[in-house]
């Protein structure tokens, strides 16, 4: 911490030194030379030692002020010397938060420990699909693929393929938009979905009332949560989104290190942290669950979805980016909702069409596409630009960003992965 009685000394020195020179050269020099009397020659010395002082004492608050600049106002995350990162500068910054341990529940859906239970039963019940080949795990497998199933686009009933990606279900619950384009508005919403898409289970909802209802092990679990009544669509979505709201992942070594875990992060972690906001990742992966569509973001909603890709490049083609526009209804580029991207090194390949298979080539798309960066380590040229309208000639130097700081990125995103507590996978 910046001490004030380091720069006393130099600053009364300086005053000092000043005062004695202005004297010197009034007596010596100016006033021979202007024949002025001694009375004069201490008024002018006396001037000339103001102004010296004044100066001096603006020297003083200008170089205590930039000194509290470094040392307080704006923290410096990376040391440059050492490349060490001070980490009690890190911790506790506002734009960093820990994952909450418990998911939000609406006010007509509460969580119950039996309705987790029964949920859990009805995410592995192949009785959902038409001929009873698929249960929600066959696509979101919480054992070995961190809650997606590692494919490019998901294969669903009688071997049909999907055009887009399975995202992970978990953590699902803290966001405010679900699927892709952000189409669905909770997981009551969207849970009934699956089971009725031709190409996903391919059920009919009502013969899958009928195949639980005509089960009494299910008649039971159903009265014991909801009370005596028919099965019907309403509660099973119930159900299996207050499961979906136990796989949540508190305890990534992220929020360890925000919990006060100082050793959770790495050095290349940490710097990777500190990129993720310096790139601008953040502007959109915000808040506790990394998306400003999550149900813990600042402003969460509408201005979770953004355009995709919002800048032109090469990846566009190569990775087919724009063919699917999702929310979009036309127009250059699509509408996606902003994905969490906690596991996202778990849930691979990527993006909405899963056409990118590493997420250190994700990284580079996304810093290419919405973050404007120049990814890789050839040189950067500085392109002259001229325009017509203004009659301005701008010189324009992308900002680089190096292979090493994609590996920092891809570091810190690999401590976002968590296990999820006290959960049981298989029936
Ligand atoms: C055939 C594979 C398949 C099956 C089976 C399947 N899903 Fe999905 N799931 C997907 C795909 C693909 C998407 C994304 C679709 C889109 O965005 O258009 C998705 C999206 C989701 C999402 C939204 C996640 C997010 O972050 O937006 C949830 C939640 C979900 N599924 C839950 C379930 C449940 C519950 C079941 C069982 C009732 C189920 N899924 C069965 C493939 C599957
Ligand atoms: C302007 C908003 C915005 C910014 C800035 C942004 N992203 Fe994204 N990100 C998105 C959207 C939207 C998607 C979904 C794209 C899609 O639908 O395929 C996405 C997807 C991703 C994915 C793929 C997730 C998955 O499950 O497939 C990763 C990884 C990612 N972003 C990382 C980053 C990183 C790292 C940065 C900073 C270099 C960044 N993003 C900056 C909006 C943004």
């Amino acid at each position: 911490m910046f001490d004030i009685l380091s720069v006393l000394p130099v600053g009364a020195a300086a005053v000092a030194c000043g005062f004695s020179a202005a004297a010197l050269i009034v007596w010596r020099d100016l006033g021979p030379f202007a024949r002025l009397s001694n009375v004069q020659r201490i008024g002018l010395a006396s001037a000339l030692g103001v102004g010296v002082i004044a100066f001096s004492i603006k020297l003083t608050v200008i170089g205590t002020l930039s000194m509290l600049d470094r040392s307080t106002l704006a923290p410096t995350i990376t040391d440059p010397e050492t490349d060490q990162v001070d980490r009690s500068v890190v911790v506790g910054r506002p734009v960093w938060q820990a994952l909450p341990e418990v998911a939000p529940e609406p006010a007509d859906n509460p969580t119950t420990p039996e309705k987790v239970a029964l949920g859990r039963r009805l995410f592995f019940e192949k009785a959902l699909s038409r001929d009873g080949t698929l249960d929600c795990s066959s696509c979101h497998d919480l054992a070995k693929a961190g809650g997606a199933d590692a494919r490019t686009t998901a294969v669903g009933i009688d071997g049909q393929v999907g055009s887009r990606n399975t995202p992970t279900v978990v953590n699902a619950a803290f966001q405010a938009r679900l699927f892709w384009d952000g189409r669905a508005r909770s997981l009551e919403e969207q849970a009934l979905g699956p089971i009725a898409n031709p190409i996903e289970m391919g059920a009919d909802l009502g013969e899958v009332v009928a195949r639980l209802s005509a089960r009494p092990d299910y008649v039971a679990a159903f009265d014991r949560v909801f009370g005596a009544g028919p099965i019907d669509a309403d509660r099973i979505a119930k159900a299996i989104a207050a499961f979906e709201r136990s796989l949540i992942t508190p305890d990534a070594p992220f929020d360890r290190f925000l919990r006060g875990d100082v050793t959770a992060l790495s050095e290349r972690q940490l710097r990777g942290m500190a990129l993720f906001e310096e790139v601008g990742c953040i502007v959109c992966h915000a808040g506790p669950g990394f998306s400003r569509a999550s149900l813990l973001a600042p402003e969460a909603g509408a201005s979770g979805i953004r355009l995709f890709p919002s800048l032109p490049s090469d990846y566009e083609k190569t990775y087919r980016l724009t063919e699917d526009l999702g929310a979009a209804k036309g127009g250059r580029a699509g509408l996606w909702r902003v994905p969490s991207l906690r596991n996202v090194a778990l849930t691979g390949p990527y993006f909405h069409n899963g056409s990118v298979a590493t997420l250190a080539e994700a990284v580079r798309v996304m810093a290419t596409v919405q973050a404007g960066r120049v990814v890789g380590d050839g040189r950067v040229e500085t392109r002259i630009e001229w325009s017509p309208e203004t009659g301005r000639i701008t010189r324009r130097t992308p900002s680089p960003l190096g292979e090493a700081q994609v590996a920092d990125l891809v570091a810190f995103l690999e401590s976002l992965t968590g296990t999820i507590p006290n959960i049981v996978t298989g029936e």
